[in-house]
């Protein structure tokens, strides 16, 4: 079987990783890819977006399945062309990626529901929304309707602080069109996790918990990035949570979207917060989670195909519980200095050789490409340096051992990942 990978980062590094370990896989295609990618796959110079080319790519390749990782293809509706084209293929369709697409749609479906969420109010015009913020007062959390990358997701201590969020959105258009809407969302206290599912549209597979470090230093203070490093499991999810997670949230959802005519397939990401013991959802995404699907796929036993197949045939009861390894993993985020905002590119990466023999420790590429022979840096998160290990603690200190070998200037990492498990 030929497989086509959608995207470039430390994401689908690790989706090509286990996805090339199939005994069904003959051959991996990464689009675009990167340094990494390109060791097990051939790399295939198309955007994650492109999709007229993807599938022209696809029909003349003879590729029997592609598996999208980034959230823009599927909100474009990478998934009813292909379809439409005949093409197998993993993920929700444009209907379903709405999920994510947009976060007023997502409120308003939970809620219709009955399922927990924080309280919130949507809104179209900034005057509106600066007269709610004055009247509920902070803290609040101002987050744009659409896609942004997670930058449109801003926490606000103070009611100046969200006003300047609704300029920042709705008058000065830093995010374009997706700050056409505003949600704006009860602050609620708690420790935030990542719970992602396969499912067929009606069945679910549950997968382990993770959590991430969004923000950019240590202490998880700072900006919002796209996640700096994610641990499996979490261990705030216990079997009665993760029985509630999966009874009063996912369940629910899946069944709510095929209600609303839109069936959902592929992996459902929810960000959950567990407050006061209960969890509560603040966004869904309809994709993997970036860098949680390294530590999770670090820790998959079973083959992944049959269950992708499983949840493109709608039959994905077939696949008995994923099965995996015992322990824990742990991935620490390698990045440019500068990242989240601007940061130097074509930095040489040494020392990859030695940290790669380590004992349980695999490192997945993100910002990374060859250039003349040499891995050299190329975007603002370079590497995810994942390790497996007997527990957390052991699997930080693996992975943290990597990490010490690895180097290039201007490099940039926290120094705590995994420590809020201890
Ligand atoms: N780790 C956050 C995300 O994938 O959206």
């Amino acid at each position: 079987m030929k497989v086509l990978v959608i995207g470039g980062g430390g994401r689908e590094h690790s989706l090509v990783w286990k996805i090339h370990q199939s005994p069904k896989v003959s051959k991996v295609y990464c689009a675009p890819g990167n340094g990494g990618t390109q060791k097990i796959a051939e790399n295939v110079d198309i955007k994650a977006d492109d999709i007229n080319t993807l599938a022209r790519f696809a029909e003349e390749e003879g590729i029997d399945l592609t598996v999208v990782g980034p959230e823009l293809p599927l909100t474009l509706g990478i998934v009813d062309e292909f379809e439409g084209r005949g093409l197998k293929i993993f993920g929700p369709n444009k209907k379903g990626a709405e999920i994510e697409g947009s976060k007023g749609f997502t409120k308003d479906l939970l809620k219709r529901y009955g399922i927990p969420i924080p309280r919130y109010a949507i809104f179209d015009s900034p005057d509106d929304a600066k007269r709610y913020i004055k009247e509920i007062g902070a803290p609040m959390v101002v987050k744009a309707d659409g896609l942004t990358g997670g930058k449109g997701v801003i926490i606000c201590h103070k009611e100046k602080e969200a006003i300047k969020a609704i300029d920042l959105i709705m008058e000065e258009r830093v995010f374009g069109k997706a700050g056409d809407r505003v949600v704006i969302e009860e602050f609620m206290e708690g420790e935030e996790v990542s719970f992602m599912v396969f499912t067929d549209g009606e069945k679910i597979l549950p997968m382990v918990s993770s959590q991430d470090h969004k923000r950019i230093y240590d202490g998880d203070k700072g900006t919002n990035t796209g996640g700096m490093g994610a641990y499996s499991p979490a261990p705030i999810v216990t079997s009665d949570i993760f029985r509630e997670i999966m009874d009063r949230i996912m369940t629910p959802t899946i069944t709510g979207m095929a209600k609303e005519g839109r069936p959902y397939k592929g992996v459902l990401y929810a960000g959950l917060m567990i407050s006061e013991g209960s969890p509560n959802v603040l966004e869904f995404n309809a994709r993997f989670g970036d860098p949680e699907t390294q530590p999770i796929l670090a820790r998959m036993e079973s083959d992944i195909i049959p269950i992708i197949e499983g949840v493109i045939d709608g039959d994905i009861n077939k696949v008995e519980d994923i099965r995996w390894k015992e322990g824990a993993s742990v991935c620490v985020v390698m990045a440019s200095e500068g990242y989240p905002r601007s940061y130097q590119k074509g930095k040489r990466i040494e020392g990859l050789e030695a940290a790669e023999r380590l004992e349980g420790v695999k490192i997945f590429h993100a910002g990374t490409r060859l250039s003349q022979g040499n891995l050299v840096t190329d975007g603002g998160r370079v590497l995810g340096v994942t390790a497996l290990g007997m527990d957390i603690k052991d699997a930080i200190e693996k992975a943290y051992r990597a990490v010490s070998l690895i180097h290039w200037e201007g490099v940039y990492y926290r120094r705590d990942i995994g420590r809020r498990a201890l």
